[in-house]
Protein backbone atom coordinates (compact mmCIF):
# COMPACT_ATOMS: atom_id res chain seq x y z
CA UNK A 1 0.00 0.00 0.00
CA UNK A 2 1.00 3.26 -0.59
CA UNK A 3 -0.39 5.70 1.10
CA UNK A 4 1.24 8.57 -0.59
CA UNK A 5 0.31 8.38 -4.30
CA UNK A 6 -2.87 8.27 -3.43
CA UNK A 7 -4.03 5.43 -5.38
CA UNK A 8 -2.87 2.95 -2.54
CA UNK A 9 -5.31 4.76 0.08
CA UNK A 10 -6.89 2.43 2.86
CA UNK A 11 -10.77 2.82 3.49
CA UNK A 12 -10.00 4.77 6.23
CA UNK A 13 -7.89 6.56 4.85
CA UNK A 14 -9.78 7.78 2.17
CA UNK A 15 -12.50 8.42 5.01
CA UNK A 16 -9.68 10.51 6.66
CA UNK A 17 -9.08 12.59 3.83
CA UNK A 18 -12.29 12.58 1.89
CA UNK A 19 -13.77 15.49 4.07
CA UNK A 20 -16.61 13.42 4.79
CA UNK A 21 -14.94 12.97 7.84
CA UNK A 22 -14.33 16.23 9.28
CA UNK A 23 -17.72 16.64 10.92
CA UNK A 24 -18.39 13.56 12.19
CA UNK A 25 -14.84 12.26 13.60
CA UNK A 26 -15.26 15.86 15.17
CA UNK A 27 -17.98 14.89 17.67
CA UNK A 28 -15.93 11.62 18.71
CA UNK A 29 -13.90 11.72 21.70
CA UNK A 30 -10.35 13.11 21.50
CA UNK A 31 -7.55 10.54 22.43
CA UNK A 32 -6.93 12.26 25.74
CA UNK A 33 -9.31 13.65 28.38
CA UNK A 34 -6.74 16.99 28.60
CA UNK A 35 -6.93 17.33 24.52
CA UNK A 36 -10.36 17.78 24.82
CA UNK A 37 -10.43 19.92 27.63
CA UNK A 38 -8.10 22.05 25.60
CA UNK A 39 -9.77 21.86 22.48
CA UNK A 40 -13.48 22.97 24.12
CA UNK A 41 -11.16 26.51 24.77
CA UNK A 42 -10.35 29.12 22.90
CA UNK A 43 -6.53 30.54 22.79
CA UNK A 44 -6.21 32.66 26.20
CA UNK A 45 -9.79 31.41 27.32
CA UNK A 46 -8.40 29.99 30.62
CA UNK A 47 -9.90 31.80 33.85
CA UNK A 48 -7.83 34.71 34.32
CA UNK A 49 -5.18 33.52 32.05
CA UNK A 50 -4.44 30.63 34.46
CA UNK A 51 -5.22 27.64 33.00
CA UNK A 52 -3.20 24.48 32.43
CA UNK A 53 0.59 25.33 31.71
CA UNK A 54 2.10 22.10 32.46
CA UNK A 55 4.88 21.51 29.93
CA UNK A 56 4.34 18.77 27.75
CA UNK A 57 5.89 17.40 24.32
CA UNK A 58 9.41 18.67 25.56
CA UNK A 59 11.82 18.33 22.92
CA UNK A 60 15.10 19.80 22.45
CA UNK A 61 16.83 21.03 19.04
CA UNK A 62 20.34 22.60 18.38
CA UNK A 63 21.05 26.21 18.27
CA UNK A 64 22.93 28.38 15.55
CA UNK A 65 26.19 26.89 17.50
CA UNK A 66 25.63 23.14 18.32
CA UNK A 67 28.73 22.95 20.57
CA UNK A 68 27.28 26.33 22.69
CA UNK A 69 23.75 26.94 22.11
CA UNK A 70 20.49 24.76 22.12
CA UNK A 71 16.83 25.46 22.29
CA UNK A 72 14.10 24.10 24.51
CA UNK A 73 11.10 23.48 23.38
CA UNK A 74 7.45 22.42 24.53
CA UNK A 75 4.04 22.72 23.95
CA UNK A 76 0.95 23.14 26.99
CA UNK A 77 -2.25 22.87 26.96
CA UNK A 78 -3.25 26.13 27.90
CA UNK A 79 -1.38 29.94 27.79
CA UNK A 80 1.78 29.09 30.24
CA UNK A 81 2.28 32.04 32.39
CA UNK A 82 5.84 33.03 32.56
CA UNK A 83 6.93 29.97 30.90
CA UNK A 84 10.75 29.55 31.39
CA UNK A 85 13.66 27.45 31.89
CA UNK A 86 16.37 26.96 34.44
CA UNK A 87 19.67 25.66 34.12
CA UNK A 88 22.25 26.29 36.79
CA UNK A 89 21.58 28.88 38.67
CA UNK A 90 20.60 30.73 34.81
CA UNK A 91 16.81 31.41 34.51
CA UNK A 92 16.23 31.61 30.50
CA UNK A 93 12.70 32.73 29.49
CA UNK A 94 10.91 31.08 26.92
CA UNK A 95 9.40 32.72 23.60
CA UNK A 96 5.43 32.12 23.37
CA UNK A 97 4.35 30.66 19.39
CA UNK A 98 0.76 29.84 19.44
CA UNK A 99 -1.81 28.87 16.41
CA UNK A 100 -5.30 27.54 16.22
CA UNK A 101 -5.72 25.04 13.81
CA UNK A 102 -7.20 25.71 10.24
CA UNK A 103 -9.23 22.73 10.57
CA UNK A 104 -10.55 22.10 13.95
CA UNK A 105 -9.99 25.67 15.37
CA UNK A 106 -7.78 24.13 18.35
CA UNK A 107 -5.51 26.13 20.01
CA UNK A 108 -1.78 25.83 20.42
CA UNK A 109 0.50 26.54 22.87
CA UNK A 110 4.18 26.37 22.17
CA UNK A 111 7.83 28.20 24.00
CA UNK A 112 11.29 28.10 22.94
CA UNK A 113 14.04 29.11 25.05
CA UNK A 114 17.36 30.26 23.52
CA UNK A 115 20.07 29.13 25.70
CA UNK A 116 23.46 30.22 24.70
CA UNK A 117 27.11 30.30 26.19
CA UNK A 118 27.14 26.64 26.98
CA UNK A 119 30.56 24.97 26.69
CA UNK A 120 31.20 22.36 23.90
CA UNK A 121 31.09 18.46 24.81
CA UNK A 122 29.58 19.38 28.13
CA UNK A 123 26.14 17.76 30.36
CA UNK A 124 24.12 20.16 31.35
CA UNK A 125 20.82 19.23 33.57
CA UNK A 126 17.76 21.80 33.06
CA UNK A 127 14.45 22.01 34.61
CA UNK A 128 11.28 23.42 32.15
CA UNK A 129 8.15 25.08 34.24
CA UNK A 130 5.78 28.00 34.07
CA UNK A 131 3.98 29.70 37.08
CA UNK A 132 0.42 27.28 36.39
CA UNK A 133 2.84 24.04 36.00
CA UNK A 134 0.62 21.66 37.35
CA UNK A 135 4.15 19.80 38.35
CA UNK A 136 5.68 22.84 39.77
CA UNK A 137 6.97 22.18 43.14
CA UNK A 138 8.41 18.72 40.95
CA UNK A 139 9.51 20.43 37.28
CA UNK A 140 10.14 18.34 34.34
CA UNK A 141 14.06 17.84 34.31
CA UNK A 142 16.49 16.55 32.40
CA UNK A 143 19.84 16.54 30.66
CA UNK A 144 21.62 16.92 27.36
CA UNK A 145 25.28 17.10 26.06
CA UNK A 146 26.27 19.93 23.63
CA UNK A 147 28.29 19.05 20.60
CA UNK A 148 32.28 18.72 20.53
CA UNK A 149 34.67 20.93 18.90
CA UNK A 150 36.53 20.66 16.29
CA UNK A 151 37.57 16.93 14.64
CA UNK A 152 36.18 14.62 17.14
CA UNK A 153 34.48 11.33 17.54
CA UNK A 154 30.39 11.29 17.86
CA UNK A 155 27.47 9.16 17.11
CA UNK A 156 24.19 10.18 15.44
CA UNK A 157 21.13 8.37 14.32
CA UNK A 158 18.31 8.32 11.95
CA UNK A 159 14.92 7.24 10.99
CA UNK A 160 11.59 9.28 9.37
CA UNK A 161 8.50 8.19 9.11
CA UNK A 162 8.04 8.12 12.59
CA UNK A 163 3.73 8.50 13.43
CA UNK A 164 2.35 8.16 16.95
CA UNK A 165 1.72 4.92 18.92
CA UNK A 166 -1.85 5.97 19.04
CA UNK A 167 -3.82 3.83 16.68
CA UNK A 168 -7.18 5.75 16.46
CA UNK A 169 -4.65 7.71 14.07
CA UNK A 170 -4.66 7.02 10.53
CA UNK A 171 -1.19 5.63 9.83
CA UNK A 172 -0.15 5.56 13.41
CA UNK A 173 1.14 2.27 14.79
CA UNK A 174 3.13 0.55 18.19
CA UNK A 175 6.12 0.65 16.38
CA UNK A 176 6.67 4.32 17.15
CA UNK A 177 7.07 3.86 20.74
CA UNK A 178 9.78 1.35 20.54
CA UNK A 179 11.91 3.52 17.51
CA UNK A 180 11.93 6.23 20.51
CA UNK A 181 13.11 3.95 22.68
CA UNK A 182 15.67 2.43 20.11
CA UNK A 183 17.38 5.98 19.73
CA UNK A 184 17.75 6.31 23.86
CA UNK A 185 19.38 2.86 23.05
CA UNK A 186 21.97 4.12 21.36
CA UNK A 187 22.41 7.20 23.49
CA UNK A 188 23.26 9.22 20.59
CA UNK A 189 24.80 13.01 20.29
CA UNK A 190 21.40 13.43 18.42
CA UNK A 191 19.01 11.74 16.12
CA UNK A 192 17.74 13.10 12.43
CA UNK A 193 14.02 12.84 12.03
CA UNK A 194 13.71 12.45 8.13
CA UNK A 195 10.42 13.94 7.88
CA UNK A 196 6.43 12.55 7.91
CA UNK A 197 6.61 13.27 11.96
CA UNK A 198 3.32 12.07 12.63
CA UNK A 199 0.70 12.21 9.63
CA UNK A 200 -1.46 15.05 10.99
CA UNK A 201 -2.74 15.83 7.67
CA UNK A 202 -4.05 12.79 7.40
CA UNK A 203 -6.64 13.05 10.20
CA UNK A 204 -7.90 16.26 9.40
CA UNK A 205 -10.25 16.60 12.32
CA UNK A 206 -7.39 16.15 14.94
CA UNK A 207 -4.55 17.62 14.13
CA UNK A 208 -3.36 19.29 16.91
CA UNK A 209 -4.12 16.12 18.88
CA UNK A 210 -1.89 13.74 16.60
CA UNK A 211 1.07 16.28 16.90
CA UNK A 212 0.57 15.95 20.72
CA UNK A 213 0.80 12.57 20.80
CA UNK A 214 3.54 12.48 18.76
CA UNK A 215 5.58 14.97 20.63
CA UNK A 216 4.65 13.42 24.40
CA UNK A 217 6.00 9.94 22.66
CA UNK A 218 9.26 11.43 21.46
CA UNK A 219 9.79 13.76 23.96
CA UNK A 220 11.05 9.90 26.22
CA UNK A 221 14.18 10.58 23.73
CA UNK A 222 13.85 14.34 22.73
CA UNK A 223 14.26 15.75 25.75
CA UNK A 224 17.83 14.54 26.22
CA UNK A 225 19.29 15.16 23.24
CA UNK A 226 18.61 17.02 19.71
CA UNK A 227 16.17 15.65 17.34
CA UNK A 228 16.65 17.79 14.10
CA UNK A 229 13.62 17.21 11.79
CA UNK A 230 13.01 17.96 8.00
CA UNK A 231 9.09 18.46 6.85
CA UNK A 232 7.80 15.75 4.85
CA UNK A 233 4.65 15.35 2.36
CA UNK A 234 2.38 14.93 5.33
CA UNK A 235 3.58 18.00 7.26
CA UNK A 236 1.22 19.85 4.85
CA UNK A 237 -1.85 20.97 6.40
CA UNK A 238 -4.80 22.56 5.08
CA UNK A 239 -5.46 25.47 6.59
CA UNK A 240 -2.25 25.72 8.42
CA UNK A 241 -0.11 28.52 6.42
CA UNK A 242 1.48 29.38 2.91
CA UNK A 243 3.08 25.79 2.61
CA UNK A 244 0.79 24.31 5.24
CA UNK A 245 3.75 23.88 7.73
CA UNK A 246 2.39 26.38 10.47
CA UNK A 247 2.26 22.69 12.56
CA UNK A 248 5.83 21.91 12.53
CA UNK A 249 7.20 25.36 12.48
CA UNK A 250 5.49 26.25 15.33
CA UNK A 251 6.68 23.42 17.19
CA UNK A 252 10.25 23.49 16.35
CA UNK A 253 12.97 25.95 16.57
CA UNK A 254 15.75 25.37 14.33
CA UNK A 255 18.90 26.78 12.89
CA UNK A 256 18.76 29.94 10.79
CA UNK A 257 18.89 30.17 6.98
CA UNK A 258 18.87 33.65 6.74
CA UNK A 259 16.28 33.73 4.52
CA UNK A 260 13.45 36.27 5.55
CA UNK A 261 9.95 34.50 4.92
CA UNK A 262 11.27 30.72 4.80
CA UNK A 263 12.61 30.52 8.02
CA UNK A 264 12.58 27.14 9.48
CA UNK A 265 12.01 25.14 5.81
CA UNK A 266 15.64 24.08 5.58
CA UNK A 267 18.77 24.83 7.64
CA UNK A 268 22.29 23.60 8.44
CA UNK A 269 24.52 23.01 11.21
CA UNK A 270 27.82 21.42 11.96
CA UNK A 271 28.74 19.24 14.36
CA UNK A 272 32.29 18.66 14.74
CA UNK A 273 34.04 18.13 11.11
CA UNK A 274 30.80 16.44 9.68
CA UNK A 275 27.87 19.82 8.07
CA UNK A 276 24.39 18.55 7.91
CA UNK A 277 22.31 19.86 5.83
CA UNK A 278 18.39 20.07 6.14
CA UNK A 279 16.49 20.35 2.67
CA UNK A 280 12.73 20.94 2.35
CA UNK A 281 12.08 18.42 -0.64
CA UNK A 282 8.42 19.17 -1.48
CA UNK A 283 10.23 22.06 -2.98
CA UNK A 284 11.85 20.62 -5.36
CA UNK A 285 9.81 16.90 -5.96
CA UNK A 286 7.36 16.65 -9.00
CA UNK A 287 5.30 14.01 -7.07
CA UNK A 288 2.01 15.44 -5.42
CA UNK A 289 1.49 13.97 -2.26
CA UNK A 290 0.44 16.57 0.43
CA UNK A 291 -2.79 17.13 2.05
CA UNK A 292 -5.47 15.79 -0.42
CA UNK A 293 -9.54 16.06 -0.64
CA UNK A 294 -10.74 12.86 -2.24
CA UNK A 295 -14.05 13.73 -2.08
CA UNK A 296 -16.83 13.18 -2.77
CA UNK A 297 -17.43 15.80 0.19
CA UNK A 298 -15.80 18.74 0.59
CA UNK A 299 -13.86 18.76 3.62
CA UNK A 300 -15.15 21.58 5.65
CA UNK A 301 -13.32 23.53 8.29
CA UNK A 302 -15.15 23.66 11.98
CA UNK A 303 -17.03 27.41 11.49
CA UNK A 304 -14.66 29.05 14.44
CA UNK A 305 -11.98 29.14 11.98
CA UNK A 306 -13.67 30.83 9.44
CA UNK A 307 -11.73 28.91 6.75
CA UNK A 308 -13.88 27.75 3.20
CA UNK A 309 -14.31 24.13 2.85
CA UNK A 310 -11.50 22.80 0.09
CA UNK A 311 -13.33 21.36 -2.74
CA UNK A 312 -13.01 17.22 -3.53
CA UNK A 313 -10.18 16.98 -5.84
CA UNK A 314 -8.05 19.56 -4.16
CA UNK A 315 -4.20 18.70 -3.07
CA UNK A 316 -1.96 21.03 -1.77
CA UNK A 317 0.99 21.00 -3.97
CA UNK A 318 4.29 23.45 -3.34
CA UNK A 319 6.73 22.50 -5.50
CA UNK A 320 8.81 25.83 -6.36
CA UNK A 321 7.42 27.38 -2.97
CA UNK A 322 10.66 28.87 -2.35
CA UNK A 323 10.82 30.36 -6.41
CA UNK A 324 14.60 28.71 -5.88
CA UNK A 325 15.98 30.34 -2.90
CA UNK A 326 16.49 27.12 -1.05
CA UNK A 327 18.71 25.64 -4.38
CA UNK A 328 20.75 29.41 -4.04
CA UNK A 329 21.38 28.55 -0.55
CA UNK A 330 22.30 24.80 -0.73
CA UNK A 331 24.61 25.84 -3.40
CA UNK A 332 26.25 28.88 -1.30
CA UNK A 333 26.37 26.93 1.88
CA UNK A 334 27.75 23.60 -0.10
CA UNK A 335 30.55 25.78 -1.65
CA UNK A 336 31.48 27.42 1.52
CA UNK A 337 31.89 24.27 3.33
CA UNK A 338 34.20 22.52 0.53
CA UNK A 339 36.41 25.81 1.04
CA UNK A 340 36.69 25.25 4.74
CA UNK A 341 39.45 22.87 5.39
CA UNK A 342 38.27 21.83 8.60
CA UNK A 343 35.16 20.42 7.33
CA UNK A 344 35.40 17.25 6.02
CA UNK A 345 32.30 15.34 5.77
CA UNK A 346 28.44 16.68 3.85
CA UNK A 347 25.76 14.80 4.86
CA UNK A 348 22.57 15.74 3.59
CA UNK A 349 18.88 15.22 5.29
CA UNK A 350 15.46 15.05 3.13
CA UNK A 351 12.34 13.12 3.24
CA UNK A 352 11.66 12.56 -0.45
CA UNK A 353 14.07 9.71 -2.62
CA UNK A 354 16.13 10.56 -5.44
CA UNK A 355 16.86 6.23 -5.52
CA UNK A 356 14.45 4.31 -4.14
CA UNK A 357 13.20 1.22 -5.49
CA UNK A 358 10.39 0.57 -3.43
CA UNK A 359 7.67 -0.92 -5.67
CA UNK A 360 4.70 -0.68 -2.75
CA UNK A 361 6.24 3.28 -2.08
CA UNK A 362 6.61 6.06 -4.02
CA UNK A 363 10.02 5.58 -5.55
CA UNK A 364 12.38 8.18 -7.10
CA UNK A 365 11.20 11.46 -7.65
CA UNK A 366 13.51 12.96 -10.62
CA UNK A 367 13.14 16.71 -9.39
CA UNK A 368 15.74 16.07 -6.61
CA UNK A 369 18.16 14.70 -8.98
CA UNK A 370 17.64 17.68 -12.06
CA UNK A 371 17.81 20.31 -9.15
CA UNK A 372 20.03 18.75 -5.92
CA UNK A 373 22.14 15.43 -7.32
CA UNK A 374 24.01 18.26 -9.50
CA UNK A 375 25.10 20.18 -6.54
CA UNK A 376 25.78 17.02 -4.50
CA UNK A 377 28.04 15.37 -7.43
CA UNK A 378 29.79 19.50 -7.63
CA UNK A 379 30.49 19.65 -3.79
CA UNK A 380 31.28 15.88 -2.75
CA UNK A 381 28.00 15.55 -0.29
CA UNK A 382 29.23 11.82 1.09
CA UNK A 383 25.37 10.78 2.19
CA UNK A 384 21.74 12.10 1.81
CA UNK A 385 19.31 10.24 4.31
CA UNK A 386 15.68 10.27 3.66
CA UNK A 387 12.50 8.71 4.51
CA UNK A 388 9.05 8.77 2.81
CA UNK A 389 9.35 4.94 1.18
CA UNK A 390 8.90 3.06 4.95
CA UNK A 391 11.94 0.37 4.51
CA UNK A 392 15.74 0.34 4.22
CA UNK A 393 17.23 0.58 0.93
CA UNK A 394 21.14 1.27 0.59
CA UNK A 395 22.55 2.74 -3.10
CA UNK A 396 25.76 2.34 -4.17
CA UNK A 397 28.07 5.65 -4.47
CA UNK A 398 26.60 7.53 -7.32
CA UNK A 399 28.11 10.27 -9.39
CA UNK A 400 26.77 12.03 -12.51
CA UNK A 401 23.97 10.30 -14.32
CA UNK A 402 22.94 7.64 -17.16
CA UNK A 403 21.06 9.06 -20.28
CA UNK A 404 18.37 7.06 -21.81
CA UNK A 405 17.70 4.82 -18.69
CA UNK A 406 14.28 5.58 -18.19
CA UNK A 407 11.13 4.37 -19.83
CA UNK A 408 7.03 4.62 -19.78
CA UNK A 409 5.71 0.91 -17.74
CA UNK A 410 2.89 1.37 -20.33
CA UNK A 411 4.28 1.67 -23.56
CA UNK A 412 7.88 1.28 -23.43
CA UNK A 413 8.11 4.75 -24.79
CA UNK A 414 11.76 6.45 -23.57
CA UNK A 415 11.50 8.80 -20.26
CA UNK A 416 14.56 10.97 -19.14
CA UNK A 417 15.27 9.70 -15.97
CA UNK A 418 18.71 10.93 -15.54
CA UNK A 419 19.56 7.67 -13.36
CA UNK A 420 22.30 8.28 -10.85
CA UNK A 421 25.05 6.64 -12.17
CA UNK A 422 27.04 4.19 -9.95
CA UNK A 423 30.88 4.57 -9.22
CA UNK A 424 31.42 1.00 -8.09
CA UNK A 425 28.57 -2.02 -7.94
CA UNK A 426 31.09 -3.88 -6.12
CA UNK A 427 29.35 -3.99 -2.43
CA UNK A 428 32.88 -4.41 -0.95
CA UNK A 429 31.26 -2.40 2.35
CA UNK A 430 33.67 0.10 2.54
CA UNK A 431 33.15 2.86 0.08
CA UNK A 432 34.93 6.41 -0.87
CA UNK A 433 32.38 9.06 -1.02
CA UNK A 434 34.92 11.45 -2.52
CA UNK A 435 34.07 9.50 -5.42
CA UNK A 436 29.93 8.88 -4.96
CA UNK A 437 27.09 9.77 -2.86
CA UNK A 438 25.46 7.21 -1.01
CA UNK A 439 22.03 7.81 -0.54
CA UNK A 440 19.94 5.57 2.02
CA UNK A 441 16.42 5.47 2.43
CA UNK A 442 15.27 5.18 6.57
CA UNK A 443 11.34 5.56 6.10
CA UNK A 444 11.60 2.86 8.74
CA UNK A 445 10.47 4.63 12.18
CA UNK A 446 7.07 3.50 12.88
CA UNK A 447 4.45 4.32 10.59
CA UNK A 448 2.27 1.04 10.11
CA UNK A 449 2.25 0.78 5.95
CA UNK A 450 5.59 -0.94 5.80
CA UNK A 451 6.39 -0.56 1.87
CA UNK A 452 9.29 -3.28 1.87
CA UNK A 453 8.23 -4.61 -1.43
CA UNK A 454 11.29 -4.15 -3.88
CA UNK A 455 10.60 -4.23 -7.52
CA UNK A 456 12.34 -6.58 -10.16
CA UNK A 457 11.71 -5.85 -13.88
CA UNK A 458 9.59 -8.55 -15.18
CA UNK A 459 10.22 -8.37 -18.76
CA UNK A 460 12.83 -8.57 -21.57
CA UNK A 461 15.78 -6.85 -22.09
CA UNK A 462 16.60 -6.69 -18.20
CA UNK A 463 14.55 -9.67 -16.57
CA UNK A 464 15.06 -9.69 -12.95
CA UNK A 465 17.13 -6.71 -13.17
CA UNK A 466 15.87 -4.43 -10.31
CA UNK A 467 13.19 -1.62 -11.43
CA UNK A 468 12.55 1.56 -9.85
CA UNK A 469 9.60 3.61 -10.48
CA UNK A 470 10.67 7.46 -11.27
CA UNK A 471 8.42 10.59 -11.28
CA UNK A 472 9.04 12.27 -13.92
CA UNK A 473 6.04 14.95 -13.78
CA UNK A 474 3.48 16.15 -11.22
CA UNK A 475 0.51 13.02 -10.65
CA UNK A 476 -2.02 15.49 -9.82
CA UNK A 477 -5.53 14.61 -8.58
CA UNK A 478 -7.81 13.08 -11.32
CA UNK A 479 -11.56 11.88 -11.41
CA UNK A 480 -13.03 8.54 -13.15
CA UNK A 481 -10.41 6.59 -15.23
CA UNK A 482 -8.46 3.76 -14.43
CA UNK A 483 -7.71 5.03 -10.68
CA UNK A 484 -10.83 5.71 -8.96
CA UNK A 485 -14.52 4.32 -10.41
CA UNK A 486 -16.65 5.95 -7.54
CA UNK A 487 -18.33 8.86 -8.76
CA UNK A 488 -16.62 12.26 -7.69
CA UNK A 489 -13.88 10.12 -5.94
CA UNK A 490 -10.34 11.61 -7.08
CA UNK A 491 -7.30 9.87 -6.95
CA UNK A 492 -2.89 10.74 -7.58
CA UNK A 493 -1.46 8.34 -9.88
CA UNK A 494 1.58 6.21 -8.93
CA UNK A 495 4.85 7.44 -10.26
CA UNK A 496 5.31 7.65 -14.64
CA UNK A 497 8.39 6.02 -15.37
CA UNK A 498 10.60 2.91 -14.29
CA UNK A 499 14.48 2.09 -14.77
CA UNK A 500 16.34 -0.61 -14.06
CA UNK A 501 17.96 0.24 -10.28
CA UNK A 502 21.69 -0.39 -11.22
CA UNK A 503 22.25 2.33 -8.92
CA UNK A 504 20.80 0.01 -5.45
CA UNK A 505 23.05 -1.96 -3.51
CA UNK A 506 21.18 -3.51 -0.79
CA UNK A 507 17.67 -3.83 0.39
CA UNK A 508 15.78 -4.91 3.41
CA UNK A 509 12.79 -7.09 2.78
CA UNK A 510 12.44 -8.74 6.11
CA UNK A 511 10.75 -5.58 7.72
CA UNK A 512 10.10 -2.31 7.17
CA UNK A 513 11.33 -1.20 10.70
CA UNK A 514 14.80 -0.13 11.83
CA UNK A 515 17.18 2.25 12.75
CA UNK A 516 20.54 3.73 11.36
CA UNK A 517 23.20 4.44 13.72
CA UNK A 518 25.93 6.63 12.16
CA UNK A 519 29.48 6.66 14.15
CA UNK A 520 32.00 9.80 12.73
CA UNK A 521 36.24 8.53 13.38
CA UNK A 522 37.89 12.40 12.66
CA UNK A 523 40.49 10.27 11.71
CA UNK A 524 44.20 11.13 13.28
CA UNK A 525 46.26 13.33 11.45
CA UNK A 526 46.50 15.92 8.82
CA UNK A 527 45.74 14.87 5.26
CA UNK A 528 44.65 11.44 6.75
CA UNK A 529 41.48 9.52 6.75
CA UNK A 530 38.34 10.29 8.19
CA UNK A 531 35.64 7.20 8.50
CA UNK A 532 31.76 7.18 9.21
CA UNK A 533 30.44 4.00 10.28
CA UNK A 534 27.18 3.00 9.15
CA UNK A 535 25.11 0.32 10.95
CA UNK A 536 21.72 -0.92 10.62
CA UNK A 537 19.60 -2.36 13.23
CA UNK A 538 15.88 -3.39 12.09
CA UNK A 539 12.81 -4.65 13.87
CA UNK A 540 12.40 -8.30 12.54
CA UNK A 541 8.54 -9.27 13.12
CA UNK A 542 6.98 -5.88 13.28
CA UNK A 543 5.69 -5.75 9.56
CA UNK A 544 2.07 -5.82 10.46
CA UNK A 545 1.80 -8.35 7.44
CA UNK A 546 5.07 -9.27 6.57
CA UNK A 547 4.32 -8.92 2.34
CA UNK A 548 7.28 -11.63 1.18
CA UNK A 549 5.92 -14.05 3.81
CA UNK A 550 2.33 -13.41 4.44
CA UNK A 551 3.30 -13.48 8.59
CA UNK A 552 1.05 -11.56 10.57
CA UNK A 553 3.53 -9.16 12.84
CA UNK A 554 3.32 -6.93 15.74
CA UNK A 555 5.14 -3.81 17.14
CA UNK A 556 8.50 -5.03 18.79
CA UNK A 557 11.32 -3.64 20.92
CA UNK A 558 14.05 -6.35 19.55
CA UNK A 559 15.91 -4.42 17.02
CA UNK A 560 19.10 -6.39 15.76
CA UNK A 561 21.57 -5.87 13.24
CA UNK A 562 21.19 -5.95 9.44
CA UNK A 563 24.38 -4.74 7.97
CA UNK A 564 27.03 -2.22 9.07
CA UNK A 565 29.44 -0.58 6.45
CA UNK A 566 32.17 2.26 6.46
CA UNK A 567 32.17 5.35 4.28
CA UNK A 568 36.10 6.87 3.87
CA UNK A 569 37.46 10.15 2.62
CA UNK A 570 40.02 11.83 2.58
CA UNK A 571 40.41 14.79 5.66
CA UNK A 572 40.14 18.63 4.44
CA UNK A 573 42.60 19.56 6.46
CA UNK A 574 45.28 17.57 3.75
CA UNK A 575 44.31 18.65 0.00
CA UNK A 576 42.77 21.10 -1.85
CA UNK A 577 39.74 20.77 -2.94
CA UNK A 578 38.45 21.80 -6.64
CA UNK A 579 34.54 21.92 -7.91
CA UNK A 580 33.63 18.71 -10.06
CA UNK A 581 32.03 19.18 -13.00
CA UNK A 582 28.04 19.39 -11.95
CA UNK A 583 25.93 17.72 -14.77
CA UNK A 584 28.14 15.11 -15.92
CA UNK A 585 26.52 12.69 -18.02
CA UNK A 586 27.41 9.53 -18.73
CA UNK A 587 25.93 7.44 -22.09
CA UNK A 588 24.05 4.13 -22.12
FE1 LIG B 1 6.23 10.83 2.75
Amino acid sequence: MSDDSGSGLSRRQVLAASGTGLLAASTQAPAHPAARAASTRARGAGPGGSGDGTPEQIHLTWGDDPARSVVVSWASPDQALRPRVRIGQRVIPAEERGYSDGLNGQAVWTYHARVHGLRPGATYGYAVTADNDGNATDPFSATFTTAPEGRAAFRFTSFGDLATPNTSWVLSYGQSAYAVGAVESFQPLFHLLNGDLCYGDLNPAAQPDVWRDFGNNNQASAACRPWMPVPGNHEIEFGNGPQGFTSYLTRYTLPSNGTPGLEGRWYSFRIGSVLFVSLSADDVVYQDAGAFVAGPGALTPAPSTGNPPVAAGTSFYVRGYSGGAQSRWLETTLAAARRDASIDWIVAQMHQCACSSSRTGNGSDLGIREEWLPLFDRYEVDLVLCGHDHDYERSFPVRGFDIGAGSDPATGAPVDTRRPHPVTTVDSGVFDTSQGTVHLILGCGGTDANLDVFGANASAPSAGALEAKVFTHPNRPVAGGPLTSAPGVYARADADAVEDATWSARRDTATGYGIAVFDVNPGSEAGGQTSITVTHYHAVGADPVNPATGAPGAPTDDYTLFETFTLVRPRSDGRRWHAKQSTAAIGT
